[in-house]
């Protein structure tokens, strides 16, 4: 099959005309992969749906091709965002594409590396504020209020329409949608998104509907503890969100999929991260690890006990965008002498 970007594969979804000029990068069509460690843990089919495999290796690509293309349908000459990183980077690289200017505001100190190393070669104008991503954030609802800047945050309506077609891909491989599907959640707009996607397949295609499952960073968690947190805390930078924008729909898809949202603790967060990499061969970026923490931390709690079917698992973003956690708080290679001697007496031959 050709794949030509999320736009052109569901058009008919999507609220795009022949005047709307389509900025892709080709996301989308991401590896839906079968965990089989996971699932002989579990006792149900997990499956893997790798958004870190995106063009700029995070989910929020299908937002931004919807969104850099409307902008540019309007002819937009400037956008920005608030990030934690991933939002900034897909930012960066579209409105590149489309000739526009990005302007975004990232919590200094507080972003991965690779995401930072991103918005900087696709030429955005980083502004590191000394403040967390809901500071930025109320500053760009601000700014773009008040000037011709479009807002390219999942407060934008496009954000959401582009990232719920990661719902159709799984309905289309699975040809149904799974009995569980469990996400991090830290702004709210992916939860949100899947839900909506999720709904309009079944209304037209009759593909059933999940249980959504959302996971937030322990002490990150303003939706699980009912109260805005005002110094979010964790390991995921990319989750690190006290006043999430979409909270409220992120309740409804929680309420009306009967679902639940949860939180784990970053300790829960490293072993699904490593567990990922070392079972499973996927590597991802901490917050992406929090659904199958999450997953894990409910088998564990004996929820899926008696359940059959399936649960897919959202891997929000690529682990190559945080590499220095790896090698700073897991693992370094052991130096030794270019000897034979040397490296036999290593592998302990
Ligand atoms: N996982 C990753 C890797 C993310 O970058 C984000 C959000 C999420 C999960 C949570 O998704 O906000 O839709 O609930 N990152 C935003 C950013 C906030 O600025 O890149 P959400």
């Amino acid at each position: 099959m050709k794949w030509e970007g999320l736009i052109a594969q569901y058009r008919d979804f999507l609220p795009v005309t022949d005047k709307t000029p389509v900025i892709t990068l080709r996301e989308g069509n991401t590896p839906f992969i079968h965990a089989p460690f996971l699932s002989q843990k579990i006792g149900l089919d997990v499956y893997l749906k790798h958004e870190g495999t995106n063009p700029t290796g995070s989910f929020k690509d299908r937002g931004m091709t919807m969104a850099i293309s409307k902008a540019a349908e309007k002819k937009a000459v400037a956008v920005m965002c608030a990030s934690t990183g991933n939002t900034s980077a897909s930012a960066a690289a579209y409105a590149a594409r489309a000739k526009m200017k990005c302007i975004v505001l990232i919590p200094d100190g507080n972003i991965a590396l690779g995401k930072l190393a991103q918005a900087m070669i696709h030429s955005a104008h980083v502004i590191a504020i000394r403040g967390n991503f809901d500071e930025a954030l109320t500053l760009v609802k601000d700014i773009t209020s008040k000037y011709p800047i479009e807002l390219v945050n999942s407060l934008n309506p496009f954000r959401i329409e582009g990232q719920k077609t990661a719902a159709f891909e799984i309905c289309d491989f699975l040809q149904h949608a799974p009995t569980f599907h469990a996400i991090p959640v830290g702004n709210a707009g992916n939860i949100t998104a899947y839900w909506k996607g999720y709904k309009e397949y079944h209304q037209i295609k009759k593909t059933g509907l999940p249980r959504m499952l959302g996971f937030q960073a322990a002490k990150s968690a303003p939706i699980v503890d009912g109260h805005i947190i005002d110094k979010p805390e964790t390991i995921a930078t990319a989750i690190r969100i006290g006043n999430p924008a979409s909270w409220k729909s992120a309740e409804a898809a929680r309420d009306e999929s009967q679902g639940l949202i949860d939180k784990v603790t970053d300790e829960e967060i490293l072993d699904a991260y490593k567990l990922l990499a070392q079972k499973e061969g996927v590597f991802v970026e901490p917050a992406s690890a929090a659904s199958v923490a999450g997953v894990l931390k409910l088998h564990n709690a004996n929820f899926f006990h008696g359940q059959k079917g399936s649960i897919v698992c959202t891997l929000t973003g690529h682990g190559l965008k945080d590499p220095n956690l790896v090698i700073n708080n897991i693992a370094q290679p052991v130096v030794v002498e270019p000897t034979l001697q040397s490296i036999l007496k290593e592998i302990g031959i």
